[in-house]
């Protein structure tokens, strides 16, 4: 009798270890030195990790993350922006972070290289609501140059797709003149303007550029 009430002791405390949640080390987002360093303080529900970048980058959002009820983190939606573009401007919108590049101009090509080396993409504008956001905050904010680029590009000058793999063909929201079919390679939204501007000949032009982060 005694025999079992240990056995039974034994596994009812098994069981409740077995049950005990808590949370994988998180998933490390790695992006060479705008990478995201966390510091995993414990595996427990409640438990918090904290969240920092390598010298010459400055973390934007929360600074942790902390393991939940559900054996998963809490998002992570911070991200590390290099100091060597001076104050930043930041602005959020609608749950993604986004970077106005006005300090160091760019082509399109190195633009959009900047923002991949800094674990985000060129601007991509999903809804009406987005394109708003954009068209408000360059006509607000006078950066340096009058068009920013915008994470869209063609292949064969007509057919537009994001970074994303998303494409412009099927349903899904754009912005160009009515009437007249987009032709060019690359594209940017003019604070003079309503509409995205396609081009060919004007993607080396350096221009103030957005990335966007927490798109993915
Ligand atoms: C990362 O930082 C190291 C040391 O500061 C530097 O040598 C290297 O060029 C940087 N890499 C990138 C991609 O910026
Ligand atoms: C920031 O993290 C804390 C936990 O570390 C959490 O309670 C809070 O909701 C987070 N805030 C945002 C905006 O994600
Ligand atoms: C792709 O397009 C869909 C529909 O507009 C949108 O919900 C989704 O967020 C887009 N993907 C990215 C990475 O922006
Ligand atoms: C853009 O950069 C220029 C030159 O550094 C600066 O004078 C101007 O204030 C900046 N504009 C904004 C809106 O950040
Ligand atoms: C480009 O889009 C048109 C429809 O607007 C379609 O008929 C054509 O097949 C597409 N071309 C490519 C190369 O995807």
């Amino acid at each position: 009798m005694f025999r079992y009430y240990i056995l039974t002791l034994v596994l009812v405390a098994l069981t409740v270890q077995s049950i005990q949640i808590t949370c994988n080390d998180p998933e490390i987002r790695r992006c060479g030195n705008a990478s995201i360093l966390i510091d995993v303080g414990g595996n427990a529900v409640g438990a918090k990790a904290h969240l920092s970048c390598f010298s010459g980058y400055t973390l934007w959002g929360n600074d942790s993350i902390v393991c939940l009820d559900s054996g998963k983190w809490s998002q992570l939606n911070s991200y590390c922006i290099p100091d060597d573009i001076g104050d930043p401007n930041i602005q959020s919108f609608d749950g993604s972070l986004y970077f106005f590049n006005n300090i160091t101009l760019r082509n399109y090509n190195q633009a959009k290289e900047y923002c991949t080396t800094i674990c985000s993409t060129l601007i991509e504008i999903n809804n009406q609501e987005e394109d708003q956001f954009l068209r408000e905050t360059i006509k607000n904010l006078e950066f340096e140059t009058a068009e920013v680029w915008i994470g869209i590009e063609s292949v064969n000058g007509e057919n537009f797709s994001w970074q994303s793999g998303n494409t412009t063909l099927t349903n899904m929201y754009d912005n160009w003149k009515e009437g007249d079919p987009p032709k060019g390679t690359c594209a940017f939204q003019s604070r003079l303007k309503t509409t995205w501007t396609a081009t060919y000949s004007s993607c080396v032009a350096p221009l103030v550029f957005v990335c966007e982060f927490g798109n993915n």
